[in-house]
């Protein structure tokens, strides 16, 4: 029996109903879903749309569904379509069981007054986000704290840093690691904006048109600590794009993921030897013996496909969609909830594969020293000695193209060399040549010096405890 079918000759063929079925999927809003009818039934009692002991009796035995939800009593089945059919289904059945016993024996069928599927999946749906979007940010904090752990572990540590992935300039590690958490935390916002959207109620739109029956929006709103309601009854059941916001937010997340997870690739690969997972985090070869793979970094890289395409699954089931609900829209789920899933997983992932990375603290430092990633040090110092930046740029330009002629470090040329390009050049350029002097020396806000450094971990501690 299906919730229509007194308009029907036949009922829905079976394979038809489950082709249309999504009970799969939206089981997992089945507290959503009674949390959503618990509100709806409080308002109907409130306006005496509904008597108060029918109103009681739903309440109750709502609780009842839940509890048989959760301990498996009542199964999912195909045949139950969605959530929001199975619930009404076992309302009606309970209450009319106790029928000969009081007043409720049809009061299951009171509990749709006034409201549609369309608005209970859009409910249920941003329910479900602002639970979901609690836990993003705890995951994406919980990583930025991770990152932050790892930056104070390291603080001493100086690296290479890269444009094109050719050495640039002396980083120190931490300065490297905070970049990660300052990207985060535009998650973090993003996320937070997303939840100010997410938490308005849909519903009452009664399908589309509103309702003749006096009911009150703003009560089953405030019920649900949700903040206001979506005020055109039509758009409230159309709207996807708060899905689509926190898709969207997933996949930037993602790509920070991403990018994290090919820098740690790369400093695990033999050939920069920086980064070392544990044995618990690293994978071998069926064939090669010596293998020590980075197989959690590597799918996290590879799970973006998945919610970049999440997100390309919606907006696509969205286009030229004409208003208000459409059963295409049934479909947002599927993209909707393997975009969190993966997420979350990639986020938690993540934190744990770096708390067991361990960093070779001296591994560049050594190397660095005289290294032609120094050599914007060299024009700064010219700059200081009023040489304009330009020409100074063009000097140790010259000084690169020697050292790289005589395959020489640059504090392997001799001052008389040094003399030759430029005159401004003293002893004391020397004093420049070292990774740890570059960075000791930087100045300006937000740098890799020391005291920005020290400065970004004080921010972050506060910010994070
Ligand atoms: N299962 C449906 C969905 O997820 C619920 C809404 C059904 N509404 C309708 N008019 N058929 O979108």
């Amino acid at each position: 029996m299906a919730l229509w079918d007194s308009r029907f000759k036949k009922s829905l063929a079976d394979v038809a109903l489950k082709f249309s079925s999504s009970i799969d999927i939206d089981g997992r809003f089945y507290n959503e879903d009674i949390d959503g009818s618990k509100a709806h039934v409080q308002m109907l009692m409130k306006q005496r749309i509904i008597s108060a002991g029918d109103g009681k009796a739903i309440l109750k035995a709502l609780e009842e569904i839940r509890k048989d939800i959760t301990s498996g009593k009542i199964k999912f089945s195909w045949r139950d379509e969605d959530i929001h059919s199975l619930v009404e289904g076992q309302l009606v059945r309970k209450l009319g069981e106790r029928g000969p016993a009081g007043f409720a024996a049809e009061a299951g069928k009171r509990l749709h007054t006034a409201r549609s599927r369309n608005d209970q999946v859009a409910l249920d749906e941003r329910l479900y986000m602002r639970k979901e979007l609690v836990q993003l940010v705890k995951l994406t904090r919980t990583l930025q704290k991770t990152l932050l752990k790892k930056a104070v572990q390291y603080k001493d540590t100086v690296i290479p840093g890269y444009t094109h992935l050719q050495r640039a300039q002396p980083l120190m590690f931490a300065h490297h690691l905070i970049a990660y958490i300052s990207m985060l935390n535009r998650d973090v916002e993003r996320l937070a904006d997303c939840t100010k959207r997410a938490n308005i109620s849909p519903l009452g739109a009664a399908a589309l048109a509103g309702t003749t029956l006096n009911i009150d929006r703003y009560y089953s709103a405030k019920l649900l600590k949700m903040n206001g309601i979506i005020e055109n009854s039509l758009d409230a059941v159309s709207d996807r794009d708060v899905m689509i916001e926190l898709i969207s937010a997933c996949s930037i997340i993602m790509m920070h993921l991403s990018r994290l997870s090919e820098e740690l690739v790369l400093w695990n690969s033999q050939e920069f030897s920086f980064a070392q997972f544990d044995d618990s985090f690293s994978t071998g070869s069926s064939l090669m013996p010596q293998k020590k793979n980075p197989d959690i970094a590597e799918l996290i890289r590879g799970k973006v496909g998945r919610v970049y395409g999440s997100l390309f699954g919606l907006l696509t089931i969205m286009k030229a969609l004409p208003l208000a609900y459409n059963r295409d829209m049934q479909e947002d789920k599927v993209h909707f909830l393997d975009a969190l899933d993966t997420t979350k997983d990639c986020l938690h992932l993540a934190s744990e594969l770096l708390k067991n990375t361990k960093f070779k603290k001296d591994r560049f430092e050594k190397e660095l020293d005289g290294d032609l990633l120094l050599s914007t040090d060299l024009v700064d110092y010219l700059v200081r000695r009023n040489v304009p930046f330009r020409k100074a740029h063009n000097i140790v330009g010259n000084v690169v193209a020697l050292c790289v002629e005589k395959n020489k470090k640059l504090n392997g040329l001799t001052l008389k060399e040094y003399k030759k390009f430029s005159p401004e050049f003293e002893k004391d350029v020397f004093n420049l040549l070292t990774a740890r002097a570059s960075v000791k020396n930087k100045k300006s806000q937000g740098s890799t010096s020391y005291v920005e450094v020290q400065k970004q971990i004080n921010f972050w501690k506060k910010k994070l405890s």
